[in-house]
């Protein structure tokens, strides 16, 4: 039977690219995004890999439409495979003193809540179906300490937490649970946030062993061969695809 994929933040970026990989693998895909225009726009790039696609518009800090998105999938695709918790927003880099408790409302809500809301509604259908892989997106600010970024840095090593404590819960059940932790990486989301804070783009990059910053292709490779049958026995795991970044920390 074809498998499904729920991909969340999937009208844009690193989203985007993994549900067009993934449609190359003969995966359906349901998008979930706040943007109709990105969504609709993967969707469409999605179909021309000839595998079915939905766009599901939900906010994913909010549970209740977590809970739609999920229930939406299950009607239109009857199984939820493969699920890349991904939805996030990196904030306004500004000193952890400088921003405002409005800001981390919506990024705690947005990165942690959201991910973890993402976690308890799918994996519930999952091991009901015998189990299923996940993929969560935290980042080299997950892995390491950062300035700029306290708030986004805080959600991110949570995302990690999430991550393997679901597997010593569930992995006997049948459920891999798996993070990768992308350094910078040339997305919409980076582009706007560089473009706000110039140095911090070319800090970025001097900082990186390779001297370039990832591209969203190299980030839904990795992500497609996590959720794949291709990796059955890494479960747990945090993979960082950064360049050396962290490596070099
Ligand atoms: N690009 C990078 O350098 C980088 C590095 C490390 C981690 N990340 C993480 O990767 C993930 C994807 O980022 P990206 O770079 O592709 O960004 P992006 O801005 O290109 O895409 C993010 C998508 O998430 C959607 N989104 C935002 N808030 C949402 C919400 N509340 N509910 C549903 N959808 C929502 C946006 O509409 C957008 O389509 C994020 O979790 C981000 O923190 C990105």
């Amino acid at each position: 039977m074809t498998k499904t994929a729920i991909i969340t933040g999937g009208g844009s970026g690193l989203g985007q690219s993994t549900a067009i990989r993934m449609a190359q693998e003969g995966i359906n895909i349901a998008v979930v995004d706040v943007s109709e225009k990105g969504g609709n726009e993967t969707v469409e790039k999605v179909k021309a890999h000839g595998v079915d696609a939905i766009f599901i518009k939900a906010d994913v800090s909010k549970a209740e439409e977590v809970k739609k998105y999920v229930d939406e999938t299950m009607e239109k695709f009857g199984s939820v495979d493969y699920f890349f918790n991904n939805a996030g927003i990196s904030g306004s880099g500004k000193y952890y003193l400088d921003t405002t408790i409005e800001e981390i409302e919506q990024i705690v809500g947005i990165n942690l809540l959201g991910a973890l809301y993402g976690v308890r509604y799918v994996a519930e259908v999952m091991l009901k179906n015998g189990g299923g892989a996940i993929v969560n997106t935290a980042s080299s600010a997950g892995v390491i300490g950062q300035d700029s970024v306290v708030t986004y840095s805080a959600t991110k090593h949570g995302i990690i937490g999430l991550t393997k404590s679901m597997v010593a819960e569930y992995a006997k059940d049948g459920l891999r649970v798996n993070a990768i932790a992308p350094g910078p990486t040339e997305t919409p989301m980076v582009k706007t946030f560089f473009e706000a804070n110039p140095q911090m783009k070319e800090n970025a990059t001097s900082g990186i062993p390779q001297k370039r910053l990832g591209t969203p292709e190299e980030v839904a490779e990795l992500v497609t061969f996590l959720l794949t049958s291709k990796a059955e026995y890494i479960n747990g795991e945090v993979i960082r695809i950064d360049g050396g970044f962290t490596s070099t920390k």
